[in-house]
C-alpha cells in the first residue's frame, strides 16, 4: 500500500512532508523515510515504524524540495535498509514507491546476478537501479526507460541529485494527486494528505509520467479541479479514535439515512438518475474484509426486501477468478475508503463487462466512488481506526435504504417494517451502546477470552456475518486466535476445538434461525465450553442457557446485525486494551489497502 508525499517549493519542506506523512499513515506503518534535495544532493533520513519515530531523525533543514514515504511491507521485513526512500548505487536517485513490481525478482537477476548490488529486500530498489542505468542527464528520460522493464503497479516520485529544483512522477495503478498552492507543487497518494495547502488538484491517471516544478500549475490547468479539506478528525475527549467511532454510530446512521428514508417512503438519488437499476435481473456485491460482511448482510436484505437475487463475492477473488460477468446485473462495490485495489479492480471488471455499476462508498472523492457509474455514500465521516466499526454499520443501513429503493411501490409488509426499522435503528443503536460503554460482562468476556487464548463465533443467517465481523475484529486487534462459523458447521469440524472452558461467542436474535442456536448453545455447553450470548435484553431463555450475556436492543431481524454487531466491537477493543495493545493501529495492518 504506502503512502508517498513530495514537494517544490520555496519554503522549507521538512515539516510539511512530515506532516503529510502523518496523514497518509492509514495506508501503512512499518516503517517511514524522507529525502531532501538541494545543491548538495540528497539527504535521507529512515525510520522503522512510525512517522513520529522517523520525525526525531530528520534535520532543521532549509531544504525547499523533498519527497517522503510510509510503508506498509511487502518485499523485505521491517528494518531501515527497506524503508524508503531507495537509491541507486551512487545515492543520487532516490525513489519512493507505492505499489508492487510483480517482476522484480527477474529484473533484480538481470541487473545483478549476484545480488551484492542490493542494499534492500524490496521491489522498489530495483527501480532505482534501472533509472540509474538508464540516465545519461536527462531524468524524464530515464524514467521512461526504467518504467519499460516494469510489469506491476507504481505510484513513484523520484528525486535526482543532479537536477535540485525538480520532481519526477509516475503513476500505474496506485494513486497519485498534484496540489497546487501559491507557487508551490505537492504530490501525493491522496489528496487530503496535502489538503491544508492546496486548493486544486489534479488526479494523475495511469501511464501519467510527469516532471514537477515550481510554476508548473500553468500547462496542467485544464485538469485541475478545485479542492476543499475534508472534515477533519480529532479524537475529542476519547482515548482512541475506535472507542470515539463506535460511539458516533447513532449519528452516523442518521446521516447515513436522512433524506433517504422517512415516514413518506424511500427518496435515493442515484435510482433517480439512474432509473434502470431498478430493472435488473440480479444483484452482486463486491468487497472485502469487513465491507464483505456488510455487503452480505447487505445482500440479504436485497433479496427479501426486493425480491431481486443477490449475492456478495469477495473482490479479492473476483478481480482475478475470471468470473462470468452478466451484463444486466447490477454491480455494487462496497468500501469504506473506496480505494481497496480488490474491490475497484473487480468494479473496473463488471463495468468493462457492460454491466451498471454502483459505488456505495464513504470517501466522496476515492477511486470508486469516481469510477462507479453512480454513487451512494453512506456519510460515516471520516474513519481514523484502521479496524472499522461505523463504516460497517452505516453501510448496512444505506444497503437497507438501497434495498427498498430497490423494490419501489407500493411497498410490501416486509418493506414497511423494514423502512420503520431503518428510522428506529439510531436510537436502538444509542440505547445498546449504553448498556455496553461500561458493562462488567463485557470486560468478563474479555478475560476469559484473553485467557483460553481463542474463540469461536457463531451464528445463522445474517448473524453469520456478524460471527465472522466478531472474529475478524477480534483477531486484528489482540491477535488472539479465533474462528467463525455458520453455527450449523459447527458439528462437521469446529466443535473439535472445544473443551472445558473454550469461550464460545454466540449470536442470537429473535429470528427464524433462534430455535437452530438454541441447540447449537446446548451442544456447545455439552462439551464445558462458556457461551457467551449476545441476544435481546429480555431474551430470558437464551440467558438461561448463557454463562454471560451482552446485549443488544430489538429490530427487525434483517437489520439486527447493526445492533449485534456492537457487542463484537466492544469485545474486540477491550480485549485489546487488557492486553495494553496499540487499537487504533494494530500491528501489518494499513486502513486502505491499495495492492493486490
Ligand atoms: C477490518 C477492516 C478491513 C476493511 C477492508 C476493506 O476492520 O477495516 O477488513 O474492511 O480492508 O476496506 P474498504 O472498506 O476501505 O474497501
Amino acid at each position: 500500500m504506502c503512502g508517498i508525499v513530495g514537494f517544490v517549493g520555496n519554503r522549507p519542506c521538512s515539516g510539511l512532508l512530515l506532516e503529510g506523512l502523518s496523514r497518509l499513515e492509514y495506508r501503512g506503518y512499518d516503517s517511514a523515510g524522507i529525502g531532501l534535495l538541494g545543491p548538495d544532493g540528497l539527504v535521507i533520513r529512515r525510520a522503522v515504524g512510525r512517522v513520529a519515530a522517523l520525525a526525531s531523525l530528520v534535520p532543521e533543514s532549509e531544504h525547499t524540495v523533498g519527497l517522503g514515504h510510509t510503508r506498509w511491507a511487502t518485499h523485505g521485513g521491517l528494518e531501515v535498509r527497506n524503508a524508503h526512500p531507495h537509491c541507486d548505487r551512487t545515492g543520487r536517485i532516490a525513489v519512493v514507491h507505492n505499489g508492487i513490481i510483480d517482476n522484480a525478482d527477474a529484473l533484480r537477476a538481470r541487473l545483478d546476478p549476484t545480488g551484492a548490488a542490493f542494499i534492500s529486500d524490496t521491489d522498489t530498489e530495483v527501480i532505482a537501479h534501472l533509472i540509474a542505468q538508464a540516465y545519461t542527464g536527462d531524468p524524464m528520460a530515464a524514467l521512461q526507460q526504467a518504467i519499460g522493464h516494469l510489469q506491476g503497479t507504481w505510484g513513484l516520485v523520484v528525486a535526482f541529485a543532479d537536477h535540485p529544483g525538480r520532481l519526477f512522477v509516475a503513476r500505474y495503478g496506485s494513486p497519485l494527486v498534484l496540489g497546487f498552492g501559491d507557487d508551490e507543487v505537492f504530490v501525493a497518494s491522496d489528496a487530503q494528505a496535502i489538503a491544508r495547502w492546496v486548493d486544486q488538484v489534479v488526479h494523475l491517471e495511469d501511464g501519467d509520467q510527469l516532471e514537477i516544478r515550481q510554476g508548473m500549475f500553468a500547462s496542467i490547468a485544464c485538469r485541475a479541479v478545485p479542492f476543499h479539506a475534508a472534515e477533519e478528525a480529532d479524537m475529542g475527549v476519547h482515548r482512541c479514535f475506535m472507542v470515539k467511532e463506535i460511539l458516533e454510530q447513532p449519528r452516523v446512521l442518521t446521516n447515513a439515512l436522512v433524506g433517504r428514508v422517512s415516514d413518506r417512503g424511500v427518496q435515493l438519488a442515484c435510482l433517480v438518475d439512474h432509473p434502470s437499476m431498478r430493472d435488473v435481473s440480479s444483484v452482486v456485491l463486491l468487497a472485502c474484509g469487513t465491507s464483505f460482511h456488510a455487503a452480505s448482510v447487505g445482500a440479504r436484505l436485497i433479496e427479501r426486501v426486493a425480491h431481486i437475487p443477490a449475492v456478495a463475492k469477495l473482490a479479492s477473488e473476483f478481480s482475478t477468478d475470471g468470473p462470468m460477468v452478466d451484463p444486466r446485473a447490477l454491480y455494487i462495490a462496497v468500501s469504506q475508503s473506496g480505494e481497496t485495489y480488490d474491490t475497484l479492480e473487480a468494479l473496473r471488471r463488471a463495468k468493462g463487462c457492460g454491466a451498471a455499476t454502483l459505488g456505495v462508498v464513504n470517501t466522496v472523492d476515492s477511486s470508486i466512488a469516481r469510477e462507479a457509474d453512480a454513487g451512494l455514500f453512506v456519510h460515516a465521516g471520516p474513519e481514523v481506526a484502521v479496524a472499522s466499526t461505523k463504516a460497517f454499520t452505516a453501510q448496512i443501513a444505506t444497503l437497507g435504504a438501497l434495498a427498498l429503493g430497490l423494490a419501489g411501490k407500493p411497498e410490501s409488509g416486509v418493506a414497511v417494517a423494514v423502512r420503520k426499522s431503518l428510522m428506529a435503528l439510531p436510537d436502538a443503536v444509542e440505547s445498546t451502546l449504553e448498556r455496553l460503554r461500561d458493562s462488567a460482562a463485557v470486560t468478563m468476556a474479555c478475560r476469559w477470552i484473553v485467557d483460553a487464548n481463542y474463540a469461536l463465533f457463531l451464528g445463522r443467517g445474517p448473524s453469520r456475518h456478524v460471527a465472522e465481523e466478531g472474529s475478524l475484529k477480534l483477531k486484528e486487534l489482540s491477535y488472539v486466535p479465533c474462528d467463525a462459523y455458520a453455527a450449523g458447521e459447527m458439528k462437521h469440524g469446529p466443535i473439535a476445538m472445544l473443551k472445558k472452558g473454550t469461550p464460545v461467542v454466540v449470536v442470537v436474535p429473535r429470528d427464524e434461525h433462534r430455535t437452530h442456536m438454541l441447540a447449537n448453545i446446548a451442544e456447545v455447553r455439552a462439551r464445558g465450553a462458556r457461551v457467551i450470548a449476545l441476544c435481546e435484553p429480555d431474551d430470558v431463555e437464551v440467558a438461561r442457557h448463557a454463562d454471560l450475556v451482552l446485549p443488544f436492543d430489538s429490530t427487525h431481524s434483517c437489520l439486527s446485525p447493526v445492533l449485534s454487531v456492537l457487542p463484537m466491537q466492544f469485545l474486540a477493543f477491550r480485549a485489546a486494551e487488557l492486553l495494553g495493545l496499540d487499537v487504533d493501529k494494530p500491528r501489518n495492518l494499513a486502513k486502505s489497502v491499495t495492492v493486490a
